[in-house]
């Protein structure tokens, strides 16, 4: 059955390297509308994940649906044409060019001109649409787009990186522990943005190790343990406790849909949702 609601769902994803399996039959699916966080200790597969959903990596098994419909990414370019923008760990910046230059990375705009040839960059233009997608954003803390991404610190670069995927992410926005290297009033300026981003009506994955952060920010909450989703929990209903707990796997879903202690000896292969 589809749900009107999913505009990206993945189903038994499966990724190995070597014996290593990083996703491990997992599940996962955004709505419209939500921020959607993805929580789990570290190797669990969060970041193996979101590569198989923006193209980084191809899966070994598994589908993915975006608004319904089956599509397969073989490369990052191929899901950023689908509308899925990554903001991945690394950030996939140019430190010697300036902002502008860095929005329009890879997609630079030109000046019109005979099709077929190679047509001037327009660089007025990058910037003029730069500046105005700072603005849209409320993105004050950058004053000059002519800077070198390289003298930013690194709440601005991490702001210039979300404007990028907010510029071109029409569907989905995924971001891998945006503030995991920024300070508190860093951090809050770049949840704002994600407020922003999905008030503005595309849905955000956001990778976070920041439990209250997450508890801030999140509709709902994806569980990663193992290479798999084992829970999805609302922030409403849960305590950080709770979380941390099903994370661990020293908590687990009951089928009553309450969180009760696991069983000592018994995998929970099954899934839980509240
Ligand atoms: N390129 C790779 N080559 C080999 N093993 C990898 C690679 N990427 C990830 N892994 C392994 O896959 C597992 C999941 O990693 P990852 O997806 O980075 O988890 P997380 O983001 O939750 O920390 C880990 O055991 C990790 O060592
Ligand atoms: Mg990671």
């Amino acid at each position: 059955m589809t749900d009107p609601e999913v505009v990206l769902r993945a189903t038994g994803l499966v990724k190995r390297y070597g014996n290593v399996v990083a996703i491990r039959e997992s599940d996962f699916d955004i709505r419209a509308g939500e921020v959607l966080a993805v929580v789990g200790d570290n190797g669990a597969g969060k970041s193996s994940l979101i590569k198989a959903l923006s193209g980084a990596l191809v899966p070994d098994a598994g589908t993915i649906e975006l608004d319904g419909r089956p599509v397969t990414f073989r490369t990052p370019h191929q899901a950023r044409e689908a509308g899925i923008e990554t903001v991945y760990q690394t950030l996939a910046m140019a430190p010697q060019m300036d902002i502008a230059a860095n929005l329009f990375l890879g997609r630079p705009l030109r000046r019109g001109g005979v099709p077929g040839l190679l047509r001037m960059l327009d660089h007025g233009r990058m910037r003029r649409q730069a500046a105005e997608q700072l603005d849209a954003l409320g993105i004050a803390t950058i004053q000059d787009i002519g800077q070198a991404v390289g003298a930013l610190s690194g709440g601005q670069r991490q702001a210039v990186a979300v404007a990028r995927a907010a510029m071109f992410g029409s569907r989905v926005i995924i971001m891998d522990e945006p503030t995991a290297a920024l300070g508190v009033r860093e951090s809050h300026q770049v949840l704002e943005l994600i407020t922003r981003i999905r008030d503005r009506g595309v849905p955000v994955v956001l990778i976070s190790h920041d439990m209250p952060q997450v508890f801030e920010i999140a509709d709902r909450i994806h569980i990663h343990r193992l290479g798999r989703r084992t829970a999805v929990v609302r922030p409403s209903q849960c305590s950080m406790t709770e979380v941390v707990g099903l994370m661990t796997g020293a908590l687990r879903i009951a089928e009553d849909g309450t969180v009760a202690e696991q069983r000592l000896g018994t995998p929970n292969r099954k899934e839980g949702h509240i």
